[in-house]
């Protein structure tokens, strides 16, 4: 499937944020390393309290969304969401190893002018000292062929007063035109 904006993660975050973009009439296909999650969406079955089946049905029928286990995506791509999850350990430190994961596969299907913006919830300097390196590591591209922003979300699940499009979201772009 053409897909202009990939989304890892099909949960709380990533789940409202694709059905969002697609019913904008923007192509969106969502990953998730959980396979039954997966089939659960693809048989129209939401698994969030936040998004109705019928909903859901209504957007998979539209075409404009999709999802996958596989981590292919499209030459028509140009935006890729990381929306992973990031809990702590139990020592209290991040666990960045689904970050990492997901952040390796954007890496191995980066193009030049492409836009890899990060919803997951991380600490300070995750995004410059973590993340840019394994993109750059396997893209072979450098940061300035495409742009890297971090968005973390905001979302409060049911709450049915503030949602995804009436919460204001901090953008920071590692450069100025990532931002822009
Ligand atoms: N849920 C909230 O209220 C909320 C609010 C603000 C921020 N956040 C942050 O957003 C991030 C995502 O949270 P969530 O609540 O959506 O989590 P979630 O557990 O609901 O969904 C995450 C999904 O990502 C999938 N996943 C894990 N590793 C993957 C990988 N490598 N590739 C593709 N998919 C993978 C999981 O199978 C799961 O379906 C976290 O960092 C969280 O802290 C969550």
């Amino acid at each position: 499937m053409f897909s202009e904006v990939v989304i890892f993660g099909q949960g709380y975050v990533g789940l409202p944020l694709a059905i969002a973009i697609a019913k904008s009439n923007i192509k969106v296909l969502g990953i998730d390393s959980d396979i039954r999650r997966i089939d659960q969406i693809k048989n129209g079955i939401s698994p969030i309290e936040d998004l109705d089946s019928d909903e859901l049905n209504r957007v998979l029928e539209s075409g404009f969304f999709n999802v996958s286990e596989n981590d292919y995506f499209h030459i028509s791509t140009n935006v890729i969401c990381i929306c992973v999850p990031t809990p702590l350990t139990k020592f209290g430190t991040p666990d960045l190893s689904a970050l990492e994961s997901a952040t390796i596969s954007a890496g191995k299907n980066l193009r030049p002018g492409m836009l890899v913006i990060i919803e997951s919830t991380i600490q300070p300097g995750t995004t410059r000292n973590f993340i840019l390196p394994i993109l750059e590591k396997y893209s072979g591209l450098v940061s300035g062929d495409f742009f890297l922003a971090f968005s973390p979300e905001r979302v409060d699940p049911i709450n049915k007063i503030w949602g995804l499009k009436n919460t204001p979201k901090l953008v920071a772009g590692l450069t100025v035109d990532a931002a822009n």
